[in-house]
């Protein structure tokens, strides 16, 4: 079943560009005129609520971003497991999102939801428990995935949920059709792209790893829609390589984080091209610390095209309401490689379970 892979999650980081592809297909015609989400028979909704927990918290950081930046519409993000306290406005969509369905916390918060609010489940496991308890499902269609750790299943849910975002936005009115066909057409380039950061950081992550495989610690920044991004490669680098690491606000470092900066701590930076987060790659180079970015050209792991339009230049940041997804690619890789260095079973590793079925 591996093929020519060492491991599943090479195999998994790897089948990205063909899920994305496949994904496409299926949704880019019904997206940008709105029939999706008409399909789905949910009411209209005022706010939207993403319950989810790990790397599909993250995804839903992105799909919540999608919805503010292109539709002005307000959303909250609920850390599953800390529902308890959670009020939800009326007229709030609940978006629970899981790769395997079956993760308790997520569902133990939709039992402690107000019942009146609909909820949407996007999974990979249509045939689980969150998809027999939502009213509408989206299925991720990623394929098996194996590896503990979470990667061509974020991809899936970023694709299906922005996706869906914009058909809902044009179903309401909130969004112009044209408007959509012009940013599904921009997501038609992704698989591509997400090959090529993939073939870029196969020849660069193999020494990355081995300068920063000594340290005890790192850090991983972003600012907007890059933060969900700089937290999923943290995430990722802890659950494979046992290193602490945090994400954090770019603009946040000053406030704390830039104390556990010295010589030599590696500080990645999702580079989304704000040029804002050149501050904070000074701030930690004048201390020493060894800044890996990861974007567009010209940084250590490029991930993105460089952007020549006009309305980029002027803003000098990419205009992806969701980001730069293709940047997951090389953050996993760091993570996958970093582990393997240090002896580490990437496919399974310690103390997790790919299935969380208690609270
Ligand atoms: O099955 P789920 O998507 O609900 O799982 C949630 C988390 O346990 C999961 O995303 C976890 O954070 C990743 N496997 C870590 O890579």
């Amino acid at each position: 079943e591996l093929g020519d892979h060492p491991d599943h999650m090479a195999k998994e980081i790897g089948e990205q560009p063909e899920v994305v592809a496949a994904l496409l297909d299926r949704v880019r015609r019904r997206t940008a005129d709105g029939s999706t989400w008409v399909g789905l028979g949910l009411p209209p909704f005022d706010r939207l609520a993403v319950v989810a927990c790990g790397t599909s918290l993250h995804a839903g950081q992105v799909i919540a971003g999608t919805l503010r930046t292109l539709g002005g519409v307000p959303t909250d993000i609920v850390v599953a497991s800390e529902v308890d306290h959670v009020v939800l406005a009326p007229g709030t969509l609940v978006v629970a999102i899981s790769q395997s369905g079956e993760t308790a916390d997520v569902l133990r918060a939709l039992d402690r939801l107000d019942e009146r609010h609909p909820v949407l489940a996007l999974t990979n496991n249509v045939h689980s428990s969150l998809a027999r308890r939502a009213d509408a499902v989206l299925d991720c269609h990623a394929g098996p995935e194996v590896g503990v750790a979470a990667t061509k299943t974020f991809t899936a849910q970023v694709l299906v949920g922005v996706t869906a975002v914009v058909s809902a936005l044009v179903a309401s009115g909130r969004l112009e059709a044209s408007r959509a066909a012009a940013l599904v057409d921009e997501l038609a380039e992704l698989p591509e792209r997400m090959a090529t950061a993939a073939a870029v950081a196969a020849d660069r992550v193999p020494l990355l790893a081995t300068t920063v495989r000594d340290a005890p610690g790192f850090l991983f920044l972003g600012r907007g829609p890059g933060l969900p991004y700089a937290a999923e490669g943290a995430l990722k680098l802890e659950v494979l390589s046992y290193r602490w690491a945090e994400a954090y606000p770019a603009g946040e470092l000053k406030h704390g984080p830039l104390a556990l900066v010295d010589e030599g701590t590696p500080v990645v930076v999702v580079d989304h091209g704000d040029p804002r987060l050149q501050w904070a790659v000074a701030e930690v180079r004048a201390r020493g610390g060894f800044v890996v970015t990861v974007g567009g050209e010209g940084t250590d792991l490029p991930a993105l095209p460089r952007r020549t339009d006009a309305a980029d230049l002027a803003w000098g940041r990419s205009t992806a309401p969701w980001g730069p997804i293709e940047a997951v690619v090389p953050l996993q890789m760091l993570a996958r490689e970093l582990a393997l260095q240090l002896g580490c079973d990437v496919d399974k590793p310690r103390n997790l379970a790919k299935w969380v079925t208690v609270e």
